[in-house]
């Protein structure tokens, strides 16, 4: 008898159709539960950096991580200029895995999920680095990432105004038709430059695209007491704050190995310190110490945010009676005789005598 091994299966519109029927906000809050759990038990994780391959247009990544009972792998690219030709900049899919076995348990999608674990992420970095009387965040970059931004910072952290900005104005009109319509207690200002956005501002958070070394920011734009959500600058060669940013304001990342090279901090010598956020969230370092400090989140985005996110989505899936599946792996009643599927009709083996068990081993010349 073969051992039934389907792979469940979460399609973009499966997907899109958990975070509505859960509504976004309970998504975005579960979340982030899930991710700030798994970052508190960090060392139970084999770590690696993701593996990345780089061209002139953008780059293709691989992240895997495991806990030892589970292991996930994410797709995902980066491709800025993807934009004009009517596709996404960020598109990604990712497996969930049985350690034990090896048996791929689920295939989803996660452009979307992506984009709400990101924005999960963030909160749970804010929530430990902001000034907890934070309300008013100006928001660089309004493109796909930006309404998740806005809202998990709306919902989670209590973010009351946003002011936007984006070289792009259809970009900002974009987020602002769309806040409008799914936020509509929130405050928004769109803004003619960072310099006009970033005024009152307590939070910012820059996710812009462009694969360039960019200083969205420069330290003579910021105020004390500000925390930067920097979430753009995340591969090599693309940044998105001037050095001296980094000079002025105590620094706090996902991985440290991955981020040296792919965060904002790729500008800074080897030896310039960072802490890693899993660190603050499980009290073994400090995150802000004071109301005038300058925090930012050098966020590039970690597998195990993915894997948390994927078994979020599978449970939501589950809950939800969803249960789609894919044959993605062989099913063979002898999971030796693979050749079975290929196995031409007429040349079919002929039955094994009943005493001998179709999975016995060849005996071993002594
Ligand atoms: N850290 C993470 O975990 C993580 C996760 C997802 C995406 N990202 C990154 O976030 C960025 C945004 O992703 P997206 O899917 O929203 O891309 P997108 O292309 O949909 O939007 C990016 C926006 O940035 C704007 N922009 C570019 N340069 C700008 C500048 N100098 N000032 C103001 N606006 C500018 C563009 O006009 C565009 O509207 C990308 O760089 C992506 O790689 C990071």
């Amino acid at each position: 008898m073969a051992t039934p091994c389907a792979t469940q299966y979460l399609s973009a519109q499966d997907a899109a159709d958990i975070v509505r029927r859960l509504g976004l906000v309970d998504c975005l809050r579960g979340m982030a539960a899930s991710i700030e759990a798994d970052f508190r038990r960090w060392p139970d994780f084999d770590t690696s950096a993701r593996l990345a391959h780089h061209s002139a247009e953008g780059v293709i990544e691989l992240m895997p991580i495991s806990d030892g009972r589970a292991y996930s792998f994410k797709y995902v690219n980066g491709h800025p200029r993807n934009t004009r030709l009517g596709l996404p900049t960020v598109m990604a899919f990712g497996v969930l895995a049985d350690v034990a076995t090896g048996v791929p348990l689920l295939l989803s999608e996660l452009t979307l999920t992506t984009a709400l674990r990101t924005a999960a992420t963030s909160a749970v970095a804010a929530r430990a680095l902001a000034r907890p009387d934070s309300r008013v965040m100006a928001l660089i970059g309004n493109g796909a990432q930006s309404e998740f931004q806005a809202l998990a910072f709306h919902h989670l952290l209590g973010i009351t105004s946003l002011r936007l900005f984006d070289v792009d104005p259809q970009a900002t009109a974009k987020l602002q038709r769309n806040l409008a319509a799914d936020a509509p207690g929130l405050q928004v200002q769109a803004c003619d430059s960072v310099a006009e956005a970033l005024r009152g501002a307590d939070i910012v958070t820059t996710v812009t695209a462009d694969k360039a070394r960019a200083t969205v920011l420069r330290a003579d734009m910021l105020a004390p007491g500000l925390h930067l959500n920097a979430v753009g600058g995340d591969c090599p060669g693309k940044t998105e704050l001037a050095a001296d940013v980094l000079h002025a304001a105590s620094v706090f990342v996902e991985y440290e190995p991955q981020t040296r090279v792919e965060g904002d901090v790729q500008q800074m010598p080897a030896d310039f310190p960072v802490t890693e956020l899993w660190r603050v969230l499980r009290g073994e370092a400090p995150g802000r110490r004071h109301a005038q400090e300058l925090t930012v989140f050098d966020s590039v985005g970690f597998a195990l945010e993915d894997f948390s996110a994927l078994r979020f989505m599978r449970d939501c899936a589950q809950a939800l009676g969803m249960r789609r599946t894919l044959a993605l792996i062989p099913e063979l009643d002898d999971p030796k005789d693979l050749f079975a599927l290929v196995r031409s009709p007429a040349t079919q083996l002929a039955p094994l005598p009943a005493s001998t068990p179709a999975t016995a081993e060849t005996p071993q010349a002594a």
